[in-house]
């Protein structure tokens, strides 16, 4: 037997292998156990989520301790959300968010139920909005439910000259009233007037602090206002910079397979989910990774 190379074998972790989608974003990561990721490793895989910001790893097995361990090497973790049931997080695991329609006892045990989840990124109602989100499917409907990232890079490249003259220095009201499912969030009085509404003021043109890229950040559109304009000139532009979004040249669609982690860079990408049959089951388990700056 040939000693070297048996022991070569032993110590040469296998490279993984980085394949991109062919889409305005997203690559697909190969040969990765996320449970096992030494260093450079894990230098490779931000190097690739920073390139392509939308990463998909198939055939994990993750348990909710593992999930929160691979999010951590991103960075700190945000405790999730209020799920829209009012419970405030998974029992011990306040980093544990849950995506679901699945129902126990009459009452759900995550949040967005079966419908569509409109255009959003998450969190962006938070002054430093999460770095990224990491999302686990544990189960998933036979059709449906589908979800689709945009690359906020591209949509602000395609933009006209004039176009990014106009929205030049203005900010952007990101809501906090609505999840993207429509639902109320917990402890906030319902409104639809963007002016009064609760949020976080961010640019509306920023640069990404990691790539140092220029993006469009738009958040979601219910309850957005560009501040300081009137509502009606407010509302005309954001339209008009939001039939960018729905250009499937700017989107890469994922159909999802249990076992499968996304990660998506929360500050460049938005995202938006399928309706699919209720009487299907579908469970996802998120992680969302503390922002440490405000947008600029
Ligand atoms: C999310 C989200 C969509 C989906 O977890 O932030 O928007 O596909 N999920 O479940
Ligand atoms: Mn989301």
């Amino acid at each position: 037997m040939d000693i070297e190379t048996s022991s070569a074998r032993e110590v040469t972790p296998r490279a993984i292998e980085i394949v991109p989608t062919g889409k305005a974003l997203g690559a697909e990561i190969r040969n990765v156990d996320l449970k096992r990721l030494d260093d450079a490793t894990f230098a490779a895989l931000l190097r690739a989520f920073h390139d392509h910001s939308v990463l998909l790893i198939r055939a994990q097995a993750l348990s909710d301790q593992d999930l929160i361990a691979f999010s951590r090497r991103f960075g700190e973790l945000d405790w999730a959300p209020v799920q829209e049931s009012g419970r405030r997080f998974v029992e011990g695991l306040p980093e544990i968010y849950i995506v679901s329609n699945v129902k126990q006892n009459g009452e759900p045990i995550g949040s967005l139920g079966a419908g569509e989840a409109v255009w959003h990124t998450d969190m962006s109602y938070l002054e430093a909005p999460p770095i990224a989100s990491a999302l686990y499917a544990l189960e998933i409907p036979p059709v449906g439910g589908n979800t689709s990232f945009s690359s906020m890079y591209a949509i602000h490249d395609t933009l006209a000259p004039d176009l990014k003259r106009r929205i030049a220095g203005l900010k952007i009201k990101h809501d906090g009233t609505y999840n993207s499912g429509g639902f109320l969030r917990q402890g906030v009085t319902p409104t639809d007037d963007p002016r009064t509404s609760p949020g976080a003021v961010h640019p509306l043109v920023c640069t990404h602090p990691d790539t140092g890229r220029e993006m469009l950040y738009l958040g979601r559109r219910r309850n957005a206002y560009l501040v300081g304009l009137d509502l009606n000139e407010s509302e005309a532009l954001l339209d008009e910079l939001w039939a960018y979004v729905d250009r499937a040249e700017f989107a890469w669609e994922h159909v999802w397979q249990v076992g499968d982690l996304v990660i998506w860079d929360n500050r460049c990408t938005m995202h938006r989910r399928d309706p699919f049959d209720d009487n299907s089951r579908r469970i996802m388990h998120r992680t969302q990774i503390k922002g440490t700056v405000r947008p600029v």
